[in-house]
């Protein structure tokens, strides 16, 4: 398997995890006879943890039903409809409609076009060290040269504003189609706005007559506490963009908007947006198990409580410079690139998995999935300062 991965299976980096799992279950994955606590949940995936049984159950006698029939859009699917009425339910207004996809970046290019579309305008503000996802669109909005550089030409217009800078929302003009922000700031090392700050881009995008997008593509689904991060930094967007966590563990993205907006797509041109396999009747099966068992537990509301445990425990540690955190998002920063990315290695020792960010090379994650007890909140905590004692 190891060396088939190697030759035949298109690689992302030099240093993949490389780890070959058999099973996943809960908050756990296991390799031959050993157990790993998965504190990456796929990054902000497996909220509900692994293997839930009413997620297997759904997609299963989905896929007794019918699989693909027809490209997106075209047929009623009752596991698209049933889920759609549900998390509409949840959300406030505008959000009362939902435009399914297959993954974030598809989402968020989605998301993008439908502002150029509904303003006429063509500019679009983006935030330093911002992740939106790896497609031409998506890279277009990075600022690190570093990772674009090599793929240009990318979208053109792209202004890019400070985080937390209440001088740079000057940026945002009249000729500002959207400014796409997430709610905290993930692949950036969880950089958490401060109080006020999305309130104010509110108002800029109001004043401005800019749409305001949100990508909770990492945040959402309670990761931070709060169904949505916006709900927990009191700010509704114009466009709200989903993947990860939403498909319940299967690939699905959403483009989440009034049904007004939303229409613009099916006029001038018709066919605004068009995916194949969108909105999967599998995946919306299990993305409406998954959220019927996220509604049913109280894993969000004790999402904060558990990440304060880690937090806690783990900020008295000689090793650790500072913990950045929002619910169970946290960001562990050892203030050396060389300590965290030895700290990965130490971690997989000692029995439990994490992974880096891509824009804080001194941190590493611990995102659990959001199911995880008390018990294996200690688990995690003693793990990693085995493994920091170790650094
Ligand atoms: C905030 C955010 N937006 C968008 C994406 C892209 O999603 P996908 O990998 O499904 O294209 C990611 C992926 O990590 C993300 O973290």
């Amino acid at each position: 398997m190891r060396r088939t991965f190697f030759r035949h299976v298109g690689q992302t980096s030099p240093s993949p995890l490389a780890l070959e799992v058999d099973r996943a279950d809960g908050v756990f994955l296991y390799s031959g006879d050993r157990r790993y606590l998965d504190m990456v949940s796929g990054v902000c995936v497996s909220n509900i943890g692994h293997g839930h049984p009413e997620v297997i159950e759904a997609v299963r006698a989905q896929a007794g039903d019918y699989f693909h029939l027809m490209v997106y859009g075209e047929m009623i699917e009752a596991p698209q409809v049933l889920h759609a009425a549900l998390l509409t339910s949840v959300l406030p207004p505008p959000l009362d409609c939902i435009y399914y996809v297959n993954s974030g970046s598809e989402a968020v290019d989605a998301a993008l076009k439908l502002a150029k579309r509904l303003t006429g305008r063509s500019r679009i503000a983006s935030f330093i060290n911002c992740y939106h996802g790896s497609s031409h669109a998506s890279l277009s909005l990075m600022d690190s040269e570093e990772r674009k550089g090599a793929f240009r030409p990318l979208l053109p217009g792209v202004d890019h504003l400070r985080f937390n800078c209440d001088e740079d929302l000057d940026l945002i003009t009249g000729d500002t189609a959207c400014v796409i922000v997430e709610p905290v700031q993930g692949e950036a090392g969880v950089i958490v706005p401060v109080d006020g700050f999305l309130q104010k881009l509110r108002r800029r995008c109001n004043s401005t007559g800019t749409l305001l997008i949100f990508d909770e593509v990492q945040t959402g689904f309670g990761r931070t506490g709060r169904m949505f991060a916006f709900e927990k930094y009191g700010t509704v967007p114009d466009i709200l963009v989903l993947a990860k966590a939403l498909g319940g563990g299967m690939p699905l993205g959403g483009v989440v908007s009034s049904k007004e907006r939303l229409d613009a797509f099916t006029t001038a041109p018709v066919l605004g947006h068009i995916t194949t396999f969108g909105g999967h009747p599998v995946c919306c099966a299990a993305a409406l198990a998954s959220l019927k068992v996220l509604l049913r537990e109280d894993w969000v509301p004790c999402a904060d409580a558990k990440g304060a445990f880690i937090e806690d425990a783990l900020r008295r540690h000689p090793a650790v410079r500072e913990v950045r955190r929002s619910g169970l998002l946290l960001a562990v920063d050892l203030g050396r690139e060389d300590y965290a990315s030895r700290m990965l290695e130490l971690l997989l020792e000692e029995g439990a998995v994490s992974d880096y960010f891509l824009y804080n090379p001194t941190s590493f994650r611990i995102a659990p999935p959001l199911c995880i007890s008390m018990d294996e909140a200690a688990m995690a905590v003693d793990i990693t300062v085995r493994a920091l004692d170790r650094l």
